[in-house]
């Protein structure tokens, strides 16, 4: 099974099926059963979250010829022409790969034609953020005076770059980052469908490193599914180069305790044994950054503890009260920029070495004191 395969194979038929986004569809089902629906509207937000699948739903749901509460039916000929790709009334344009120019002159034209079948002729801009000035000031033209039967739907990941103008005359949806556990039961799912059995802890980790994005999260475990019908953290760990849970809480525990031996100590065996620094370096500062957070806020400590294991859970139980605040925050940024160096460090265990020394400076400058102190 290829990693492709995973998320295409799933890709949401429905709104139903589209997670972590209900605040954008159940205004647009609502829209849609009003029969309100817009002429223009922009999605944005982060890769992998369901803009352009929510885009082809609405495209569908539009013109499907017996849409049910907001829904398109997934059996007339358009729903099915539209899922396949094929419909001549859905048409989408990627602007990453041709920036759009001919496109948009194209599109000038045909816009004006009536739709083929459907009830509208629906516009899927991709990456609308690389479309050339040219092409957006034509693309703006149409926005302007939109003929009754376009639908405008434009995508981006990168909102800053999309001009004032065009955003002003779009019904305008953020789509979000997808939450742990969101991304882990949609895991959960595919596992299912799939027939393969996966532990929670593997779903966490493989969400955690998805990092809001359910595109990447699918992606990846397809990757680690491959040929297995049973899937463990440790399969996934190897995979990722993700180190086990107690390097992690070990490492921090040293930090905590000041002491700078240990603390080294293991950040070199984890490595040796195959972690990837940054994957590493990424659940260490996830770690410390639960432990701020239940330091700042007790409700919110209660609310992330369902997000974690056993041993993080009594780890944070151990550690919170005991912790200082501007201590625990100069520790995280000390981490954070171990993780933008080890992008580009000369040897891998460098940068948390650092970091280390970095974090416990105040240790080491005692120790000399001492020292002279004796002396
Ligand atoms: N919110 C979601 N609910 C359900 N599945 C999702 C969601 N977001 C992404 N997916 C899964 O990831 C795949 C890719 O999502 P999609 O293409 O819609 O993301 P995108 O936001 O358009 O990403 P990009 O910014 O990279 O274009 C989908 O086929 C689907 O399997
Ligand atoms: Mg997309
Ligand atoms: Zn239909």
């Amino acid at each position: 099974m290829s990693e492709q395969v995973l998320y295409r194979k799933y890709r949401p038929q429905s709104f139903a099926d589209v997670v972590g986004q209900e605040h954008i569809t159940s205004l647009l089902q609502s829209a849609l059963r009003l029969n309100r629906v817009a002429h223009a509207y922009l999605f944005s937000g982060p890769r992998g979250t369901g803009k352009t699948t929510v885009a082809r739903l609405l495209a569908k749901a539009v013109s499907c010829e017996k849409p049910k509460n907001g829904e398109p039916c997934n059996m007339c000929g358009i729903c099915k022409e539209f899922s396949a790709g094929m419909g001549l009334d859905l048409i989408e344009i990627d602007a990453a790969s041709s920036r759009g120019i001919d496109e948009i002159r194209e599109l000038r034209e045909a816009v004006r034609l009536s739709p083929a079948r459907a009830k509208y002729k629906t516009y899927v801009i991709d990456e609308c953020h690389m479309l050339t000035k040219e092409a957006f000031n034509a693309l703006l033209k149409m926005l302007e005076e939109p003929p009754a039967h376009a639908i405008f739907i434009l995508a981006t990941t990168d909102l800053e770059k999309v001009p004032e103008t065009i955003t002003s005359r779009c019904q305008h949806y953020e789509f979000r980052k997808i939450s742990t556990p969101v991304i882990m039961s949609r895991l959960a799912e595919l596992a299912k469908r799939e027939k393969i059995s996966a532990d929670k802890d593997a779903l966490q980790l493989l969400a955690i490193f998805a990092d809001g994005g359910l595109r990447d999260a699918e992606s990846m475990l397809g990757q680690v599914l491959a040929g297995r019908e049973k899937l463990t953290a440790d399969d996934v760990r190897l995979v990722l180069g993700a180190p086990k849970e107690e390097q992690v809480l070990m490492f921090l525990e040293a930090l905590l305790a000041k002491n700078p031996a240990i603390a080294a100590r293991v950040a070199n065996e984890t490595i040796d044994q195959g972690a990837d620094p940054q994957a590493y370096l990424k659940m260490i500062i996830r770690t410390a950054r639960h432990l701020l957070l239940s330091r700042l806020d007790r409700e919110e400590s209660v609310r992330i503890a369902s997000e974690l294991s056993d041993d993080e859970q009594a780890f944070l139980q151990k550690h919170t009260a005991d912790t200082s605040v501007p201590e625990l925050t100069q520790m995280i940024k000390s981490l954070i920029d171990a993780y933008w160096m080890s992008y580009r460090t000369i040897f891998p265990q460098l940068p948390l070495e650092l970091a280390v020394v970095d974090i416990l400076r105040d240790s080491f400058t005692n120790e000399n004191t001492l020292k002279k102190q004796e002396i």
